[in-house]
C-alpha cells in the first residue's frame, strides 16, 4: 500500500482511498498504487462492495497533466485499471465529491455505481485542453447517458450538477450530507448483487434515429481541426465510433487519437494556457511568512461605467461594496444601471431573482467620501486624468484608515504619480480592470515602484475571490496588454492607409483567430476611447515623432465617426451589425495623398497577419527584457483573457515559440528592410535578436 492509495475493510466493505492533493489528480504513482489494490481483489475473499473514494476537497479531478508533456504517457494505462474494475466480482461504487473531471469521471464510469454529495460537479473538461476524454470517456458515457447528453459534455467541456447527472442517470444517489456513512449504506444494500448487468463495457450500444444526424451537425457547427477544433472534432468521432465498432475497438480508436491530439499544437497552447493562468497569480520571491491584509470592505471612487462594473465584479463573489461619487445623479444611474444588468441576467436565467436582489443589495452607495475612511481598499475608478486621479490619492491618502490599501483603475497612467500623491506609496497599487468590468476576467495588478509585498500579495489573493484572472505588471504606459496593443493597431491604419478595407484587415485577423479584429474591436470601445489613448500618449511625450501615426483614428474622431455609438467609424452599423461603408475610404484615400502613401491593391491576409502580429509580440520581448512582465506566460494570460487571442494558439509568446524565434526575427528584420525602419518599428527586440545568432 501507498501513501497515495489506501485500503482499508469496514465490515466486509473494501474501501479504496486515493490521496494525491490537491485535486486527486492521477498521476503514474497513484495509478500504480491503484492497479496494484485491485489486482490483489480479483477475488473478492470476505469483500461485499468496494466504495472507491478520494481524501480532501474533491474526487478525482482528472489525469494529471503534467504528465502529457512527455511522448508517452507512463504506465499503468488507466485503461488496465478500468478493466480491473469492471472485472471486480462484487460491486465498486464511486463515492463522489468536489469536481469529478476528465479521468476523474472515467474511473467514476468505469465503477458499477456512482453515488455523489449534492455539491458535485461532473465534466469532461479534456476538449478545453484541445483533447478527447482518453480512458474510455467516449466509449462508456454515451454507452450511460445517450448521445446527445453525452456530445454536450464530452463536445463542450462543460460540467454539470449532481441533480442534473442524477437526472440523466449518471448518478444512482445524491446525498445532501454524510457522504461517507450514507456511501457505506448504498454499498451494504447493494452487496452481492448481479454486477454484469451494472459494466458499461458490455451495453450494446447502436445509434438511435436521428442521433446520426446530430452527430453530424455537430461535426459541421465544428471549427476545422487547424482552427482550434482539433479536439473537439475528435471528441464528436470517438463517440461516433463507440456506436460503430466493438467496445475495445472503440476504446482503441480513442486511444490513437488522444495520443494525435496530446501530440497536437493546438492542445501543447491550452494546456500552457491552462498552467500559465494559474502560475501568473504566484508572485515571485515573496518571504514565506508573509501575512496577507484584511479584507472585507470595498469601496469604489466614481460611479461610472468603470465604476459600476468594478462594483458588480465584488457583489457577484458576495463581497459588499460602497460606491462613492460626489454626484447624486450620477449615483442614481449608477443604481439603475446595476438594477438593469441584474435585471437581463434574471430573464436570461443566468441567476435566480433572489441571487440578483441580493448582489443588488450588497452595493451601497454614497456622495461623502468619509463614508470610505473604514473600507480595507478603495479603488479609485474616476475621468482619466492626471490631475484629477492625483487629487483623489492626496485626500485617501488623508482619509482611509492605516492599513487600507488605495487602487487606481487607471489604464495609462503612472502608478507611481498617483503613489505619490497619497503620501503612502506602499499602500498603492494599479488595478486595471476591463470593461465591462463585471463580465471581462481579466485584471491587470500595476506593481508600482514602491508598493508593498504584502498589498501586491493580497490584491492577487482577493482579484482570485472575485473570480478575475490576476496577472502583475510593472508600470509603463499601457501596462502589459495596452503597450502590445499599440503597433498591432498601428501596423492595421497603416495598412488602411495603404489601400486595405477595415473588412479585409478584420477578417484577416479574424481568420488567424483574433475574437474581433482591430476595427471591429475599435468601433465597439469607442473611437473617441482609442483617439484619447495617442492624445494622452502625445502628452506624455512617448508618441513617435511620424506624421502618419495613428492618423486614422484620429481623423475619423474629428469626423465624429465615434464607431457603434455613432452608428458610424470604420463600419456603418445596422443596429449592431457592421456593414463595410463607402463614405469612411475617401477619408482614408485624402489622408493617404496628404502624407505621400502609394496605395496598392496587392496587400494578401498574410501580411496583415504579419505586420499586425510581430510588433505586438516584439513588444512582448521588450516588456519581458524590461521586467514588466514577470514571465512569458503572463503575457500570454493577459491576451488570452483580455483581448481575445485565440486560446488554442496559446498566446503571442507561445504563438512565438511556434513560429520559432530566430524564423521570427528573421522576418522583422526583413520587415526593416522592405518598409524601413525610420521610427523604430521594426527593431528587431535584443532578447529576440540573440535567438537568431
Ligand atoms: N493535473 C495536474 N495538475 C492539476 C490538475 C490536473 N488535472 N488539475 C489541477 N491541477 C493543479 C493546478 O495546476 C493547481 O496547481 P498549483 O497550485 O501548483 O498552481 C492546483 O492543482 C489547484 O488547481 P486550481 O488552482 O485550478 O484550483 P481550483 O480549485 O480553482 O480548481 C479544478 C480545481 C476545477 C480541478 C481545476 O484545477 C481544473 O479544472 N483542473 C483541470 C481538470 C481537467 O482538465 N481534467 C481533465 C484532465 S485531462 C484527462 O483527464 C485526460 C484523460 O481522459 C485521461
Amino acid at each position: 500500500m501507498s501513501e497515495l492509495v489506501s485500503y482499508t475493510n469496514d465490515d466486509g466493505i473494501g474501501i479504496i482511498t486515493i490521496d494525491n492533493p490537491p485535486v486527486n489528480a492521477s498521476s503514474q504513482p497513484v495509478r500504480q498504487a491503484l492497479a496494484a489494490i485491485l489486482a490483489s481483489m480479483k477475488q473478492a475473499g470476505d469483500v461485499k462492495a468496494v466504495l472507491l473514494r478520494c481524501a480532501g476537497r474533491t474526487f478525482m479531478a482528472g489525469a494529471d497533466i503534467r504528465e502529457f508533456d512527455g511522448a508517452d504517457i507512463p504506465l499503468p494505462d488507466p485503461n488496465e485499471i478500468h478493466a480491473l474494475l469492471e472485472s471486480l466480482p462484487v460491486p465498486a461504487i464511486a463515492v463522489l465529491h468536489g469536481t469529478v473531471l476528465g479521468g476523474g469521471l472515467e474511473l467514476a464510469l468505469a465503477c458499477h455505481y456512482r453515488v455523489a454529495l449534492r455539491s458535485t460537479r461532473l465534466g469532461m473538461p479534456e476538449v478545453t485542453l484541445g483533447l478527447l476524454p482518453g480512458a474510455g470517456g467516449t466509449q462508456r458515457l454515451p454507452r450511460l447517458i445517450g448521445v446527445s447528453e453525452a456530445l454536450d459534455m464530452i463536445a463542450t467541456g462543460k460540467a454539470v450538477s449532481a441533480d442534473r447527472a442524477l437526472r440523466m442517470g449518471l448518478l444512482d444517489d445524491v446525498f445532501d450530507a454524510d457522504l461517507d456513512a450514507q456511501a457505506l449504506a448504498f454499498a451494504r444494500l447493494a452487496a452481492h448483487k448481479d454486477v454484469a448487468a451494472r459494466v458499461l463495457r458490455y451495453r450494446s450500444f447502436d445509434l438511435e434515429q436521428g442521433e446520426a444526424l446530430v452527430l453530424e451537425k455537430w461535426l459541421e457547427r465544428l471549427p476545422p481541426e487547424d482552427k482550434g477544433g482539433r479536439g473537439s472534432r475528435a471528441c464528436v468521432l470517438a463517440i461516433k465510433m463507440a456506436a460503430e465498432l466493438p467496445f475495445d475497438e472503440g476504446l482503441e480508436f480513442e486511444r490513437r487519437s488522444f495520443l494525435k491530439c496530446k501530440a497536437s499544437t493546438e492542445s501543447k497552447a491550452l494546456r500552457h494556457a491552462f498552467f500559465s493562468e494559474r502560475e501568473a497569480s504566484r508572485i515571485p520571491n515573496l518571504p514565506d511568512d508573509l501575512m496577507l491584509r484584511p479584507m472585507t470592505s470595498v469601496g469604489i471612487v466614481g460611479a461610472g461605467t468603470m465604476g459600476v462594473g468594478i462594483a458588480m465584479s465584488f457583489a457577484n463573489a458576495g463581497m459588499p461594496v460602497i460606491l462613492q461619487d460626489l454626484s447624486a445623479e450620477t449615483l442614481a444611474r449608477a443604481t439603475e444601471a446595476i438594477r438593469t444588468t441584474y435585471g437581463a441576467a434574471v430573464d436570461k436565467g443566468r441567476i435566480s431573482a433572489q441571487d440578483a436582489e441580493s448582489r443588488r443589495g450588497l452595493v451601497r452607495t454614497a456622495t461623502d467620501d468619509m463614508q470610505l475612511a473604514q473600507c480595507d481598499l478603495i479603488i479609485e475608478a474616476a475621468f482619466e486624468s492626471l490631475g484629477i486621479k492625483q487629487r483623489i490619492f492626496e485626500r485617501l491618502g488623508k482619509i482611509a484608515k492605516p492599513g487600507a490599501i488605495l487602487a487606481s483603475n487607471t489604464s495609462s497612467l503612472d502608478v507611481n504619480k498617483l503613489a505619490d500623491a497619497s503620501g503612502r506609496p506602499a499602500d498603492v497599487l494599479g488595478m486595471h480592470f476591463f470593461s465591462p468590468a463585471n463580465i471581462m476576467r481579466l485584471l491587470e495588478v500595476v506593481r508600482a515602484d514602491l508598493t508593498a509585498p504584502d498589498v501586491l500579495a493580497t490584491v492577487m489573493r482577493l482579484a482570485k475571490r472575485i473570480g478575475k484572472v490576476p496577472v502583475v505588471s510593472g508600470v509603463c504606459f499601457g501596462f502589459i496588454g495596452n503597450r502590445m496593443l499599440e503597433g498591432y493597431l498601428r501596423e492595421a491604419e497603416f495598412l488602411i492607409l495603404e489601400g486595405a478595407s477595415p473588412a479585409f484587415i478584420d477578417e484577416a485577423l479574424e481568420d488567424f483567430g483574433m475574437a474581433m479584429g482591430p476595427c471591429r474591436m475599435i468601433d465597439m470601445a469607442g473611437v473617441d476611447v482609442a483617439a484619447k489613448v495617442v492624445i494622452e500618449q502625445k502628452k506624455a511625450n512617448i508618441l513617435p515623432e511620424d506624421p502618419t501615426y495613428r492618423v486614422v483614428v484620429q481623423a475619423l474622431h474629428d469626423a465624429g465617426r465615434f464607431g457603434q455609438k455613432t452608428a458610424c467609424g470604420y463600419y456603418r452599423y445596422e443596429g449592431r451589425k457592421p456593414v463595410e461603408d463607402t463614405d469612411v475610404t475617401p477619408i482614408f484615400v485624402e489622408l493617404a495623398r496628404v502624407h505621400g502613401i502609394q496605395r496598392r491593391t496587392d496587400i494578401t491576409a498574410r501580411e496583415v497577419v504579419q505586420r499586425c502580429l510581430y510588433p505586438l509580440i516584439a513588444e512582448g520581448y521588450r516588456i519581458l527584457e524590461e521586467g514588466i512582465a514577470y514571465r512569458p506566460g503572463d503575457i500570454d494570460v493577459v491576451w488570452l483573457s483580455g483581448y481575445g487571442f485565440p486560446a488554442y494558439r496559446g498566446g503571442p509568446m507561445f504563438y512565438a515559440q511556434t513560429l520559432g524565434e530566430a524564423e521570427l526575427a528573421g522576418r522583422i528584420a526583413s520587415y526593416a528592410e522592405t518598409r524601413g525602419n525610420l521610427f523604430g518599428y521594426w527593431t528587431v527586440p535584443e532578447s529576440l535578436q540573440r535567438a537568431r545568432r
